[in-house]
């Protein structure tokens, strides 16, 4: 099942928000769809959402009429698909490669932009699956034989081009049979790991278990986890991770069980311009995704709510970053500047 797939000038977009009851795609045409789209998260997951914003760029070129000024306009398209989610870094790496390609050619002619910003978009998407591969057979190092492993949110094809960054590293144990099974967190508020975990690893046949997030720590205590392994929406130079809500506490739990934690994520996600956690912009969401499960309220609805989508692991919990170039260990903030120092 593709996340999205670009055909006749449109962005076919994997309706996310509706899985996994209704498998729909959403027809864009425009960059200020592509927008709505990451903020109301019918794309999500850090390589995604990247992805999307880059085919909403072209899409963005292609809206253009020709008594604007290019450069303006294409930097309000960029703008305005940079201002929908902060703590994924993804979006912006992206978008800055599209731009960078944009101010390659911007002096040919506008049907040679367009067509260039739209390789350098399915160039971004199409590499994308090649490096979860690589993450994958790198991540196949640090699980052993038939393991069980916990993961959290969706970090799978989903959250990517394809095949994933965790779930890649789940998906490369289970062909090689060395995986038993995946627990997977339901990831409240918005459920991407009972939605989505739990729909695309039953897809390809792996055993998987949803748990309510609060039952990680007893899982755990009853000896049912050989390693974690979970996604990132932000890597900063000296190893610490943004990831989804509740990924701190695993890590932290895992810690006290001497259970291995893991984090998958390709070099877009590793943000050498930030020099800790403590930097990153942490999304704020709607309070009503805590007050409600889907359309239906589950708590007072005047009730006060505190509704961060991400929190930040310090490295000092982290067994290892799986990487398209390699596992990171400690000390990471030496190892990641030799994987990435370069770009
Ligand atoms: O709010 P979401 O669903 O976009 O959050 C997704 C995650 O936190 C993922 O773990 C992360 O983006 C990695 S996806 C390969």
């Amino acid at each position: 099942m593709d996340t999205m797939y670009w055909k006749d000038n449109t962005l076919f977009l994997l309706d996310q928000t509706k899985l996994p009851i209704e498998v729909t795609y959403v027809k864009l045409k425009t960059y200020e769809e592509v927008a709505e789209a990451i903020v109301s998260m019918k794309v999500r997951g850090a390589p995604a959402i990247g992805a999307a914003a880059a085919y909403g760029m072209v899409l963005g070129v292609m809206g253009f009429r020709n008594d604007q000024n290019l450069d303006n306009y294409l930097r309000n398209v960029y703008e305005t698909l940079k201002n929908t989610r902060p703590t994924a870094v993804n979006l912006f790496w992206a978008l800055d490669r599209m731009w960078k390609k944009y101010l390659e050619v911007k002096n040919q002619n506008f049907e040679e932009i367009a067509k260039a910003l739209l390789n350098e978009a399915k160039s971004i998407f199409y590499e994308d699956i090649e490096l979860n591969k690589k993450i994958g057979a790198y991540g196949l190092e640090v699980v052993p034989e038939n393991a069980s492993i916990l993961t959290h949110c969706n970090a799978g094809a989903l959250a990517t081009a394809g095949y994933g960054t965790a779930l890649g590293v789940v998906r490369a144990a289970f062909a090689a049979g060395k995986l038993k099974r995946v627990f997977a967190d339901e990831t409240r508020p918005l459920l991407q790991g009972a939605r989505l975990t739990a729909f695309e690893l039953l897809e390809d046949g792996i055993d998987v278990t949803l748990i309510c997030d609060n039952m990680a720590g007893y899982v755990m205590s009853l000896g049912l986890v050989d390693l974690v392994v979970v996604g990132a929406d932000r890597v900063t130079a000296n190893g610490d991770v943004a990831n989804k809500i509740g990924t701190y506490s695993l890590a932290i739990l895992a810690k006290e069980h001497g259970i291995p934690f893991y984090v998958a994520a390709p070099y877009s996600t590793i943000d050498l311009n930030l020099n800790s956690g403590k930097d990153i912009p942490i999304e704020e969401r709607n309070p009503d995704e805590v007050r409600k499960i889907g359309d239906r309220l589950i708590a007072p609805s005047k009730v006060k709510v505190f509704n961060p989508a991400f929190d930040v692991t310090p490295a000092k919990y982290i067994t290892g970053i799986i990487t398209d170039r390699g596992i990171v260990r400690p000390p990471y903030r030496e190892n990641i500047k030799k994987l990435f120092g370069g770009n």
